[in-house]
Parts: structure tokens; C-alpha cells; sequence
């Protein structure tokens, strides 16, 4: 795992197959305690300017527990606030933090940062992705399935942040995955073609615009909101063009019996998942969203040199 100290985190495209594995099998052990990471003296900065609750907590608290300390650079009381360029705002804050999370519209901000920035920069959330989400998605898939490679994942719903980066997730841990969208909401062609090659033989990277195509036999189910961050004004009218891709009843009942349903949370019950099916007995979220702080725990001591030895 010494091969991602001092890396940049800004998208899955950036680790290999086996980086992957070794956070997720880091997440792992720090969960159950067979290790122990530190980061004492270190300290994480979060600029955030989108709100935030798993993301902002389990990161606090993720560092705290590894010894280190949190500073929540609040956007509106920093100079950025008032045009001051990222350029500066990264190389100053280079010099005071080990690590910055950051979550914000474009990911051109967040490669800027990284740019002018000589500590690891992470995706805390753009537009475009949210690969520390996956991290705790796949943690998940493999507690409550026991394998990632050879499953199939259904995500059903905006071709967002979400469905970009559990596309480049699925195609370094080898779960097939099936992404249905409305034919307007289509994922990024780009990044549907950065998954593929990424996946290469190890799995499949589909996109569709049938709902009940992709969840036929699927073990894992996925939703998230059909209006992101920013896109509030268009909430109400994408409703009736995202109802066929609501999670409910009648669509987890095309899966695999025993498939399990996520979603990355905040959810908006009676939208894009129903409350039978996110109260009901195959619904994870709640392991899922516990297994933020776990699996970013293993990020932050993967970047900052923190894992102890004997650790694969
Ligand atoms: N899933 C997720 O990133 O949640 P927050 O927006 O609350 O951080
Ligand atoms: N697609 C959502 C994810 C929230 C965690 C958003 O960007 O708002």
C-alpha cells in the first residue's frame, strides 16, 4: 500500500486493480481491528462548497480516530471566497495541512488544486465523481455478497457523479455493471469508454435505457437522487421522466433473490427508491453509509503514510 502515500485522489481512474483491493482489504482490517494506522500530527483540511453529511462527518471522524486532527476551512470565511485564485489558495495551504478533501462542482477546480498542491488532494465530490463513495460501496458489496469479481451491479437513474465513478469502480474490482438512464440523462460517453478500457476481459460496463434489462438477475441494485447538488431547479420536471427507474417492489423482484439494494444517501423516499424497499430487508444502506468512515479511513492512511507495518 506504499505505492498511494503522497497521491493525489481525484478520481478511480487514478489507482490500479491493485490498489483497490489493498484499501478495501486495509478498510477491512481497520474495521474489525486486526490493524491499527496512525496519523498523529497530521492534519486533513475540508473545503466544501456543496453540503455534506456522511462525507464531512466520517472524514472528521476518521481522522480523529487515526490520531490526527480535522480543519473545516469554511468557503465563506477564506479568501477564496473573495476571487483569491486557487492557484495561491493551494500552494499557501500546502504549506499548513498534509491532506485537503474537497468537494465542489467542477473537477477542473480540484485538478487545479492538485496542480499547484504538493499534498494529496481528494475528491470529496465533483459533478463528475464521488470515488470515495465507491470505496464504501465495494466494502459493502464484499461483506454482504463476499465477492466483488464475477457480481452484477444494476444502478438505476441520473447518469451522474455517481454512475461515472461506480462505472470506473466496477471495472477495477471486475463487477459487471448495467447503467440505466433515461435516453437524455446518458452517462459521459468519455467516461463509459475510460471504463471499458479499464475493464478490459475482467467484466462487462453497460449502458441502457431499460430499467428491467438491467436489473434482470442483477446481486446489487443502485440508486441515487435524480436531481443532484445544483440541478434543484430541475427536480420537479425530471420526476415523470425517471418515474420507470424508481426502485421499488416490482423491480428488486426481477433481481437475484438475494440481491441487495444501496444508495449513496441523502435519498428522497417515494422518488428514485421507495420507503418499502429502502426500509425493507435487502436495503444495506445503513452498513454502507457506516462504511464511509471505514473505507476512508484506509484512504487516508494509504496517502499519508500512516499504515502500520505487516500490513499487505
Ligand atoms: N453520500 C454522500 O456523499 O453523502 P453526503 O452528501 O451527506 O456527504
Ligand atoms: N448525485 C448526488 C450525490 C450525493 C452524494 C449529488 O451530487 O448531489
Amino acid at each position: 500500500m506504499t505505492a498511494l502515500v503522497g497521491q493525489d485522489f481525484l478520481t478511480l481512474a487514478d489507482i490500479s486493480p491493485e490498489d483497490l483491493q489493498g484499501l478495501l482489504t486495509l478498510a477491512a482490517q481497520l474495521k474489525s481491528g486486526a490493524v491499527q494506522a496512525d496519523c498523529s500530527r497530521k492534519v486533513l483540511g475540508l473545503l466544501f462548497r456543496k453540503a455534506s453529511t456522511r462525507t464531512r462527518v466520517s472524514f472528521s471522524v476518521a481522522m480523529v480516530q487515526l490520531g490526527g486532527q480535522v480543519l473545516d476551512l469554511q468557503v465563506n470565511l477564506i479568501q477564496v471566497s473573495r476571487g483569491e485564485p486557487i492557484c495561491d489558495t493551494a500552494r499557501v495551504l500546502s504549506g499548513y495541512l498534509d491532506a485537503l478533501a474537497i468537494r465542489t462542482y467542477d473537477q477542473s477546480e480540484l485538478e487545479e488544486f492538485a496542480q499547484y498542491a504538493d499534498i494529496p488532494i481528494i475528491n470529496a465530490l465533483t459533478d463528475q465523481s464521488h470515488p470515495c463513495q465507491i470505496l464504501a460501496d465495494l466494502l459493502t458489496v464484499q461483506e454482504c455478497l463476499g465477492q466483488l469479481a464475477g457480481t452484477t451491479l444494476a444502478y438505476l437513474g441520473d447518469g451522474n457523479n455517481m454512475a461515472h465513478s461506480l462505472m470506473l469502480g466496477c471495472a477495477l474490482a471486475g463487477v459487471n455493471i448495467r447503467v440505466a438512464t433515461p435516453a437524455d440523462y446518458a452517462p459521459d460517453v468519455t467516461v463509459v469508454k475510460q471504463a471499458q478500457a479499464l475493464a478490459g476481459d475482467r467484466c462487462q460496463i453497460q449502458v441502457t435505457t431499460d430499467p428491467k434489462a438491467a436489473v434482470a438477475g442483477a446481486n446489487i441494485l443502485y440508486t441515487d437522487v435524480w436531481a443532484s447538488m445544483g440541478q434543484e431547479d430541475f427536480a420537479e420536471s425530471r420526476i415523470p421522466i425517471f418515474q420507470p427507474y424508481q426502485v421499488n417492489s416490482d423491480l428488486l423482484a426481477l433481481a437475484e433473490k438475494e440481491a441487495i439494494v444501496l444508495h449513496c444517501l441523502p435519498a428522497h423516499r417515494g422518488e428514485e427508491i421507495t420507503e418499502a424497499v429502502i426500509e425493507g430487508p435487502q436495503s444495506q444502506v445503513w452498513q454502507q453509509a457506516e462504511n464511509r468512515m471505514h473505507a476512508q479511513k484506509a484512504l487516508l492512511a494509504s496517502l499519508l503514510g500512516g499504515v502500520t507495518a505487516g500490513v499487505k
